[in-house]
């Protein structure tokens, strides 16, 4: 099934500041919402620096490719810790810094929203590059994006960005779902002092100011940092664990917020 022909929730998920961990959180999200039995898809769309494909252990993969009666070729995204995954970095190479022209990003996302089989999803997270340029647009142009999640660290710089974000999606229709803290502090295991490293408050200032919820809060945790870097997202846990209780209450939160919306497949379909 292809996006366009099935509408699952879209989510992008978006900061406008670089290095805030929208990828660490879309990737552990999707972890986290397929177990709660959704077929979720993972789009990595950041055309600057794609890392999915080091933070789910897919580096230099290329996915298969399935080649229909008519001479047609179909992408399969990959499927790997419950969730289907597709980045952009599969396709460029990891070294080369592309620059994109308008035409050349329209064509390529527009090849990947038509010609990708993402089989049955529920929903589908897109992780954004940062800033608030031409890839929420383009996409915005070939699919539905339903709601915009935003992820933010608890300074100020930080919101600012975000708000330009928030008002690029508000340009474009997609309305904003929620808000979500990241490296909200880091506490010492031994003395269980915590340091507020990037500031506190100003997500929870951001979610007041435009009404929506705070999804949810994570602080800096080395093991998230580590699951990325070793390509095992640390949400992918057997029982219980402290990375996986954060990002399993955002879930809930998550999946909340949308029977609270009552988004309906058929009155969103494009
Ligand atoms: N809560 C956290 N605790 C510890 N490390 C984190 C946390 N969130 C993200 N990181 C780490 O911070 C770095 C940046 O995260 P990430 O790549 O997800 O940010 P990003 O917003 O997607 O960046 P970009 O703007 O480049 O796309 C990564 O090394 C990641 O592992
Ligand atoms: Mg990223």
């Amino acid at each position: 099934m292809k996006l366009t022909q099935l509408a699952p929730f879209t989510f992008a998920v978006g900061s406008g500041k670089g290095g805030v961990g929208k990828s660490t959180v879309a990737l552990n999200l999707a972890v986290a919402l397929s177990r709660q039995g959704l077929r979720v898809g993972l789009f990595d769309a950041d055309i600057y620096g794609p890392s999915v494909p080091i933070m789910t252990g897919l580096r230099r993969l290329e996915p298969p490719i399935r080649t229909d009666a008519s001479g047609r070729e179909h992408v399969l995204p990959f499927t790997k810790f419950g969730i289907s995954i597709l980045s952009l970095g599969f396709f460029i190479e990891e070294a080369r810094s592309v620059t994109w022209r308008g035409p050349m990003l329209h064509g390529s996302l527009n090849k990947l929203v038509t010609d990708v089989e993402w089989g049955e999803l529920d929903i589908l997270l897109i992780d954004l590059p940062p800033g608030t340029g031409d890839v929420p647009i383009t996409l915005s142009q070939l699919l539905k994006i339903h709601a915009a999640i935003v992820v933010t660290t608890p300074q100020e710089v930080a919101m600012l960005d975000a708000i330009k974000a928030i008002n690029t999606f508000s340009l474009l229709n997609i309305p904003l779902l929620g808000v979500i803290e990241n490296m909200a502090g880091f506490t010492i295991p031994e003395t269980g002092k915590t340091y507020h490293i990037f500031g506190q408050g100003k997500a929870l200032e951001l979610a007041h100011r435009f009404s929506v919820p705070l999804l949810g809060s994570i602080p800096l945790i080395p093991d998230i940092r580590r699951g990325g870097d070793e390509g095992v997202p640390s949400a992918f846990h057997k029982g219980d664990n402290e990375c996986g209780r954060y990002f399993e209450a955002i879930a809930a939160n998550v999946t909340q917020q949308m029977q609270n919306k009552e988004v309906s497949y058929d009155a969103h379909r494009k």
